[in-house]
Formats: C-alpha cells, structure tokens, sequence
C-alpha cells in the first residue's frame, strides 16, 4: 500500500504514534490552566512545545499561537488585520492560487466590509509574477490593507517566491500572510528570515494529530481574538489548549527538524520518476514541471484520460492519489489553480496528484511508476492512444 495523499492530510508520524501510546498511559490530564501540581505540569511540558516548535521555525516563544489549524489561523489573522486596518487601506491583495480558506473568508467577511480584493497574475509555471507585483505595489501600496499569498500550493506544490513578497510588503508597511500549510512540513522554512508577518501550520499536515496548528505572528499584539474564552494564549485564542495535541506538533516537527536531510532524497526520486514516465508516455504532462516544487509533490496529466479513472485504477493497485486537492477532489473539472496557470481541459481534467513526504524515496516511487505505467497502459486502451 502507498498512501500519496499527504498535501491532503498526512498519517501520524511513526514517532508521533509511539510518543501518544505512553502518554496516554501517563495518567498527566488535566486542565493546563489549574493551579493544582498536576494542571501546572501539563502547563510545563506545553510551554516546553512552545519553545521546541519556536527553535524548529526560527521565531521566539511569545509568536507562536496554538489553535486547531490552518482554517481557523487564517480566519483569525485576516479578521485582525482587517479590523485594525486604517481607513485608507482597503486592498487585499491574493492570488488566484490560494486555499478555499481565503477566498471564502473574503466573501462572507471581507466584502461585507467594504474591502476590495485583488488577484496577482500567475504564470504558466504556477508562480506569482512578481515584476507585475512590485509594479502594482508602487502605485497602489498605501492602499493595501493586506497581502495574503500562500508559501507552497496544495494542488501543484509550486513555492511562491514569498520572501521577495515579504521584502516588498515591509518596504511598504502592509501585513503579509503568508498559507505555509503546505510548506511546514514538507520543505525548508524559517519564520524570521522569511520576513512575513504571520504563518500558519497545521498539525494534519505534518504527521500531529488532526485538529492542531498554530499562527506565527512577528506582532501578536496585531491579532485580537477570534475564539473568545479566558486568557489563554494571552487572551488570543479562548478555550482549554488542546495540550495532547500541541504535544504531538511539537514531536512531529522535531522528528521533521532531525530527518530534513531526507528533502533532498526525495526530491530526487521524485525528479527520476517523473523523467521516467514522460520517457515511456511522452504525451504526459508534468504540471509546473520547470518552477521549484515541494520536494514530494507530482501534479500529472495525460490528456484525453480522465483523473478519477487513473484514481480508481491506482486504488485498485493499492495506492492512494487524488485528482486535486481533497476539498475539490470529487469536481471533475479543471481546478481553479490550473485555470489561473493556463492548463486547458483536456490536461486539467485527467491530472492526478502524488504527494508524499520525507519518509518516502526511490522505493516508493518505483512501485508508483509501475502502476502507474500499468494504469495508463490499461486506460489507454480504452480510450485508444
Ligand atoms: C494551503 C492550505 N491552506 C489551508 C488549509 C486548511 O488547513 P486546515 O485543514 O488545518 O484547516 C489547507 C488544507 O488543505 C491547505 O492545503
């Protein structure tokens, strides 16, 4: 079995699922914000993930704000910003790229209030064009409330050229959020030397238990509260820390952190395996083949197939891939993202996307490309090309 689906959500980590079975023996529960010994101890060992996760993405303690993920870290920074943003500031500036997450808290918050959103071009290799971005920000920065443009995309794996984006947002003083959902995780990342004000993780994502994440602020005095409650998180986000789960962050990014080197071998297997299939199947289509990529992420195409076909003939093989990011993956249509870079229907429709982590290498890819090789092969003759 090969489960490829990790943009998607990614299994617990190995280490993450010996850490849960002792702690769950541990008898430690209780409410971190007690003052018996017991809550105070709980409290400890959260703060100590505090500080581990802080050291593995290069920011300090007091920035890391723990929540239930990416969803709600995005919905928390833009409802800030945007609350205190100056009247003159009614610019959002995004991509056409970015997660369902932003365009619909544009449409039921945003709007409403009287912002006014704006789409950076892409190119055709999935990348912001950032001489056109630089240009618009010349003319048009005093207006810009917030630029909102994600680090890694989930469907392509393309990375965004984010610390150019974050260089021209502070020349300008505008707050840049940067969806690094993706990229934690899956590529290599430091919050202070990237230079964007706030990021956001999702412990699904890295192999923690679902239901966990947290936001980076450079300022946390900039966010207010979404989730009202006590004063936890210093009054950012109410409600009882989800402390088993923030334990488990904190393992599966140091267990990122100590196995990074395993970027570079996958990366490699991947660029081998895509070399191979375009070798036996010149027709198929690496999307955003020439732009720099998560290291784990192949968006294929074979025109004239259809995605959900060579779905359901590599799940009959034992092996799990989607035809674009889960939350589209039953639209058989050319995804938005794909629009935005050019790619016509006849490729759009037929992509599926691999994605895997640093666990994964040669092995792994070897037994894709041979059912893949054998879907293709099979569907070809169905559809006769
Ligand atoms: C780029 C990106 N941003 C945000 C999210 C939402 O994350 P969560 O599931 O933690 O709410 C996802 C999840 O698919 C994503 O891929």
């Amino acid at each position: 079995m090969i489960y490829a689906d990790y943009n998607g959500s990614a299994p617990l980590l190995p280490s993450v699922r010996e850490y849960l079975k002792k702690r769950i023996d541990s008898d430690l529960f209780a409410n971190p914000n007690a003052i018996h010994s017991m809550g105070q101890k709980v409290m400890k060992g959260l703060e100590r993930c505090r500080e581990i996760i802080s050291s593995v993405m290069g920011c300090y303690p007091d920035q890391v704000i723990f929540n239930s993920g990416s969803s709600e870290g995005i919905s928390h920074i833009v409802f800030s910003v945007l609350e205190n943003a100056p009247a003159e500031r009614r610019i959002i500036l995004s991509s056409p790229q970015e997660h369902v997450v932003m365009p619909s808290v544009f449409n039921s918050y945003c709007e409403r209030r009287g912002f006014t959103l704006v789409l950076a071009e892409i190119d055709e290799h999935g990348r912001v064009k950032i001489d056109q971005l630089r240009e618009y920000l010349e003319k048009n920065g005093s207006k810009v409330a917030l630029i909102s443009i994600m680090a890694a995309n989930n469907e392509t794996g393309v990375i965004q050229p984010f610390e150019e984006i974050a260089k021209l947002a502070n020349a300008q003083k505008i707050d840049y959020l940067c969806d690094t959902t993706q990229l934690i995780g899956k590529g290599r990342f430091h919050f202070e030397n990237s230079g964007v004000s706030f990021a956001v993780c999702s412990g699904h994502k890295v192999g923690a238990l679902p239901g966990t994440g947290f936001i980076m602020a450079r300022d946390p005095q900039k966010l207010s509260s979404l989730v009202y409650g006590s004063s936890q998180e210093k009054g950012l986000r109410g409600g009882t820390q989800n402390y088993l789960g923030i334990e488990t962050l904190a393992v599966a990014l140091k267990d990122f952190q100590d196995h990074e080197a395993g970027l570079d071998t996958l990366k490699s297997a991947r660029l081998n395996f895509e070399a191979q299939i375009k070798n036996q199947f010149p027709k198929a289509v690496v999307i955003a083949e020439k732009a720099e990529r998560l290291a784990g992420t192949t968006l294929l195409g074979y025109p004239g197939l259809h995605g959900q076909a060579v779905q359901i003939e590599l799940e009959s093989q034992d092996i799990f891939v989607t035809t674009s990011a889960a939350c589209s993956d039953n639209q058989p249509e050319t995804s938005q993202i794909l629009r935005a870079m050019g790619v016509d229907d006849q490729i759009g429709r037929s992509v599926i996307r691999i994605s895997l982590s640093y666990s994964h290498g040669e092995k792994d890819y070897a037994l894709l490309a041979s059912a893949l090789v054998s879907a293709y092969n099979k569907l070809g003759k169905i559809h006769s090309f």
